[in-house]
């Protein structure tokens, strides 16, 4: 039975059910593993795929979480984060990259973008700092890795954590090494519409550091390494069988549908003439993943208007920059606070992107950016 009703003329900014209908004879059989073990919660199918991830991202460890919320909240917790701390977060993310710092009982302090590349200034952050920083969380955004070493050197300067958010960006590499692998510890979502997405919700936490994984694995399991032992107040953030096994059959497929996602990318860097139209900067130590392919435009609204006229559906992400959030109200905030941010989030419009495109979709975007009027 076909997952979708039938074609849908529009274009979908993403399209799972395209991806899910190649890949269900697979999935399957890998449910029917896990049902006929009764393995639903962590077990062998969610160790199977840590080991394989871990070889992936080339760091020794990966812990398999619930998902990247959590993820993110558990690396602040392994790295002693906790209440009075504050930590640098870029202020144009997805809010659950500030979420882990809130839900450990630290503070987050925004940081402005790059109008350029629209990832975390570095030159932005030293200004933020204080007695109380004690880590910065750079978010590999929208699939294109952020200058790691340029964060790296002011975090050592200073003495911080870097922690780098991955959620966007499996697969993708900083100056040849895949990131999730860079630093000392490294947080993903396998939400479903990721590049590498679960049956389900799901995350892991990377990391090189032995003793920060032992305590992520206890953490994540009522704080328990031996059954009925608690030897910290813990969580139940443990991945599900279901979503480990999903994961592990898709992780065969990441590099060929990264493949196809570049591949895509180029295809409208080529063909998109369009002044009012900006892309994201690509720097040359970044090989994203174009987990989503965003463009800025001043006129947003018309922009919208003429791709729906034209069939295709356009997503903002995100239109609120995390500083201007009614939850972040407490922090003071006001407009103009952070402009490139603000900026960005004003214009950015994401066009579709996903590795099952067809070149006639990709064409026909590239032909109705080309057409908004200048
Ligand atoms: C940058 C970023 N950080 C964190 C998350 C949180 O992940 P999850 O939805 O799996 O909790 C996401 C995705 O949703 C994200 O895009």
């Amino acid at each position: 039975m076909p997952l979708r009703p039938g074609p849908d003329p529009k274009i979908p900014c993403l399209d799972l059910g395209r991806q899910h209908e190649a890949l269900r004879g697979e999935i399957f059989e890998a449910f029917e593993r896990v049902y006929a073990r009764t393995a639903f919660s962590a077990g062998p199918f969610v160790e199977e795929f840590e080991s394989a991830f871990a070889t992936y991202v080339e760091a020794p460890h990966a812990v398999g979480v619930a998902n990247g919320t959590v993820a993110l909240h558990l690396a602040m917790l392994a790295l002693g984060i906790g209440e009075g701390d504050e930590v640098l977060v870029p202020a144009n993310t997805f809010i659950a990259t500030a979420w882990g710092v809130s839900h450990a009982g630290a503070t987050p302090v925004f940081v402005d973008c790059d109008p350029h590349t629209w990832e975390i200034d570095p030159n932005a952050l030293e200004a933020k700092l204080s007695a109380r920083t004690r880590a910065v969380i750079g978010v590999h955004l929208y699939g294109q890795p952020f200058d790691f070493d340029a964060v790296a050197g002011i975090c050592d300067r200073h003495g911080l954590a870097l922690v780098e958010d991955a959620a966007q960006a499996q697969g993708a590499r900083y100056r040849g090494r895949r990131v999730g692998g860079l630093g000392a510890i490294a947080c993903f979502s396998f939400y479903p519409g990721k590049n590498l997405g679960a049956c389900g919700e799901a995350g892991a936490i990377t990391t090189r550091d032995e003793s920060l994984a032992a305590r992520l694995r206890s953490l994540r399991n009522h704080g328990s390494t031996v059954r009925y032992h608690h030897d910290e107040i813990g969580f139940n953030h443990r991945m599900g069988g279901l979503e480990g096994a999903s994961l592990s059959v898709k992780l065969r497929h990441l590099d060929r549908w990264n493949a196809r996602r570049r591949d895509v990318a180029r295809r409208y860097r080529e063909g998109m003439r369009n002044s009012r139209v900006r892309l994201q900067a690509e720097p040359d130590f970044a090989e994203s993943v174009h987990h989503l392919f965003v463009v800025t435009v001043d006129d947003r609204d018309s922009f919208v208007k003429h791709l729906d006229d034209a069939g295709i559906i356009a997503a903002f992400h995100y239109p609120i920059p995390c500083h201007l959030q009614k939850a972040y109200a407490f922090l003071g905030h006001r407009p103009g606070d952070l402009p490139n941010a603000e900026a960005q989030a004003r214009s950015c419009v994401s066009l579709p992107m996903f590795p099952e495109l067809l070149d006639q979709e990709i064409d026909r975007v590239i032909d109705a950016v080309n057409a908004f009027p200048g």
